[in-house]
């Protein structure tokens, strides 16, 4: 059973070292994405590995229909609250899309400013190609790098799987390969073919975090509001929900509405009373 809910007994922080160790001893590693301090804390209590502030917040929390738009300041903010929620978890930034790639000097910049600022454990890139050299080029600055191949939705035009033929595979564990060598502590295989994660995982040392990858990987991650059952629509054929929260929140607020309307709501055990006496001078006072 789960020590979730022991208070009581710290749990030691992970670090790159401990999802190595879970590596080498086959123990999979469980990430989650969180936004706020709220989930932060949730996510923590429930004694995940490694805590995501995903750039999915500008879909997830920010409502744009895209995870393009979202700022480096607004990725900023939503970091800083996730800091102040967790004590042992490893704790990644997305660097969102526009901030790191057009050369190395920007990608460090970006890569410090997040690591100053919000205080996170390591920052996630997107993609292969020239991004192997923003990988490269932070990781030499001393902060961590966690590098993303198979679907990268900052720059996708077509958001279904990846990989699918067997050139497009060999693409995905050429970049995979490269990220490593750049000197990433870990990856993320997103929305790939399991039969690709097979095939590419045997070169990898560092460890893989999935999403969408099938069971091969060290590790999976999952969005909090889609595991959760917060966000709307249909969700990604990869999700599984462990909770409905959107339907618990929506009956909460119409429950609480129909108490305002109804006049059920305050009821005399939530409101304050005066010192004794003091209502009656009141009333003469006034
Ligand atoms: O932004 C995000 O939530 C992500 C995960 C899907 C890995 O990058």
């Amino acid at each position: 059973m789960s020590d979730a809910t022991d208070a009581g007994a710290p749990r030691p922080r992970v670090t790159i070292e401990t999802l190595a160790e879970r590596k080498a001893r086959r123990e999979p590693i469980v990430m989650v994405t969180a936004y706020d301090h709220p989930s932060a804390r949730a996510a923590d209590a429930a004694g995940v590995d490694v805590v995501l502030v995903g750039d999915s917040a500008a879909m997830t929390v920010l409502g744009y229909d895209s995870t393009v738009p979202i700022t480096a300041d607004e990725m900023i903010m939503l970091a800083s609250a996730v800091r102040r929620g967790l004590t042992s978890p490893l704790m990644v930034a997305d660097l969102p899309f526009g901030s790191y790639e057009d050369s190395d000097e920007q990608a460090v910049a970006t890569a410090r400013r997040f690591a100053e600022s919000t205080g996170c454990d390591a920052v996630k890139i997107e993609g292969g190609g020239a991004i192997v050299d923003r990988a490269r080029a932070i990781v030499a600055a001393g902060i961590p790098v966690m590098g993303h191949v198979g679907l990268t939705p900052q720059t996708a035009v077509d958001f279904r799987a990846q990989g699918r033929t067997a050139e497009a595979a060999r693409d995905i564990r050429d970049a995979a390969l490269a990220l490593q060598d750049a000197g990433c502590f870990a990856l993320v295989f997103e929305a790939i073919p399991g039969d690709v994660t097979e095939a590419v995982m045997p070169g990898l040392r560092i460890p893989v975090i999935g999403i969408g990858a099938g069971p091969g990987t060290d590790g999976q991650v999952l969005v909090f509001h889609d595991l959760l059952g917060i966000s709307e629509g249909r969700p990604a054929r990869f999700v599984k929900r462990y909770a409905d929260l959107r339907a618990a929140m929506v009956a909460g607020v119409a429950a609480y509405a129909d108490d305002v309307r109804s006049r059920r709501y305050p009821a005399p055990e939530h409101g304050y009373a005066m010192a004794a006496g003091e209502a009656e001078r009141l009333r003469e006072l006034l």
